[in-house]
């Protein structure tokens, strides 16, 4: 996704945000801009007589996120799939309500807190400076495509899975949340493109999990999260297997797709402000609060879409039960009522109230795996990299989804 100042004009009648490529090649920003100016609960109307509530406020977006009895996750959480009752409801954690959402979602927390995540660590780090290790003075190092591949480090750690196939599944998380981006489509169609990733992956899983029944059961629960799904007991009964490939899918997805976005967009920012790059390379105080800030300014995760369960009001407007509501996060996170100057990168931001975790029973579970990749890998580069310099053209996600750059050519001047 682009990020731009947002002071382009937009007129909300001509605000599409449905559309994928508004969010590669146009400026989604200039249009949250507006519409929390002008229409912040606002119903667009598709051409084939869908239509969804846009929510584009802090407050707003917190509610329609964290309210599940106002809102339910359990139709389904992607716009791209409107409509269509999500026939993992009830079953995948991401599309459950509570309590059977907290039931599933306890035991997988257990394994991605700070203390269990500790002794992971070396093999992440290792791995990182392996990714990291072709950024060197005078060669172009492409470091968009290589923090998309960031994240499956840490997916493929904690969910056991070898890395001979990390690749494969990297595309195929991208062809599911992208699946309208020409790199990573299948004959052409976004359907297709997401029939075949979503085939693929299933399999994959099913794959997985067969395998581990084949060995002895030992300490299975505590190895990594797809073992934790095949012995957890959820009110008295084990997941079924389609529950746990189900919930493997959500977890690679939820992984995957966002992490080395949080670098890549602060990074292309600060390439007109090496200053502050400069300053946040140095102080260690900073690492924290700028993190806390790149999250922000990046929020790589776009929108989470809810239900209605009953009529509802949200700021004056009526919403029907059952209509759609989509909550865009990177509009929340430039709030002007919540955040001082939103358009302004500031690595010391204190306080920053951002939620690109999301919010509510939802909040991401990965949220602490996600900040010790970011330290890791931001130590890393500041250890290495004195400035960066733009070597080639930037290329967007094509995506309403997730917020990616898929090619961010760079040359750097390194430390010495
Ligand atoms: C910077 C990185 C990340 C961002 C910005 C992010 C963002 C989010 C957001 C906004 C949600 C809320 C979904 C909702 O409200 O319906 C979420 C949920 C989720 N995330 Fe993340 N995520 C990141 C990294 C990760 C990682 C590393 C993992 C796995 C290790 C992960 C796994 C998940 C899962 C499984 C859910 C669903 C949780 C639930 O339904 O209770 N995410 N994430």
């Amino acid at each position: 996704m682009r990020i731009s100042s947002g002071r382009g004009t937009v007129r909300v009648s001509e605000i599409d945000l449905y559309d994928p490529k508004v969010f590669s090649d146009g400026d989604p920003h200039a249009a949250w801009r507006t519409l929390r100016a002008e229409a912040p609960v606002r119903w667009q109307d598709l051409p084939d007589g869908r239509g969804f509530w846009s929510v584009t406020r802090y407050d707003d977006v917190r509610r329609v996120l964290g309210e599940y009895t106002e809102f339910t996750s359990e139709r389904g959480a992607i716009l791209k799939m409107l409509g269509v009752r999500d026939p993992a409801g009830g079953r995948q954690m991401a599309v459950s309500d509570p309590p059977r959402h907290t039931h599933v979602r306890r035991p997988l927390h257990q394994m991605l807190t700070m203390s269990a995540l500790r002794s992971r660590v070396p093999r992440i780090h290792a791995a990182i400076r392996a990714l990291l290790e072709p950024m060197v003075e005078g060669e172009t190092f492409d470091l968009g495509a290589a923090m998309t591949a960031l994240p499956m480090i840490v997916s493929g750690v904690v969910m056991g899975l070898p890395e001979q196939d990390h690749p494969e599944l990297v595309r195929a998380g991208l062809m599911t949340v992208a699946p309208d981006d020409p790199e990573f489509q299948v004959d052409g169609s976004p359907e297709a493109t997401l029939q075949q990733a979503h085939h693929d992956l299933f399999a994959y899983f099913g794959r997985q999990v067969r395998g581990r029944r084949g060995e002895p059961a030992g300490d299975l629960g505590d190895r990594d999260l797809i073992g934790r799904l095949m012995t957890m007991r959820v009110e008295g009964a084990p997941l079924s297997d389609g529950e746990i490939v189900s919930n493997c899918y959500s977890m690679l997805l939820g992984a995957n797709v966002n992490t080395g976005h949080v670098v890549s967009a602060a990074i292309l920012h600060l390439l007109d402000d090496p200053e502050q790059y400069d300053r946040w390379a140095k102080d260690e105080t900073l690492l924290k609060t700028g993190i806390r800030e790149a999250l922000r300014w990046a929020s790589p995760v776009v929108h989470f879409l809810r239900y209605a369960v009953a009529d509802v009001e949200v700021r004056g407007q009526r919403i029907r039960a059952g209509d759609g509501v989509v909550a865009w996060i990177p509009s929340a996170n430039r709030d002007e009522e919540v955040f001082a100057d939103p358009f302004r990168f500031d690595v010391g931001r204190e306080p920053n109230k951002e939620i690109a975790f999301g919010f509510g029973p939802h909040r991401c579970i990965g949220a602490t795996a996600a900040q010790i990749t970011l330290e890791l890998t931001l130590r890393e580069i500041f250890s290495r990299v004195a400035s960066f310099e733009q070597a080639g053209e930037v290329d967007h996600l094509c995506s309403n989804f997730t917020a990616g750059i898929k090619h961010f050519p760079v040359t750097v001047r390194a430390r010495r």
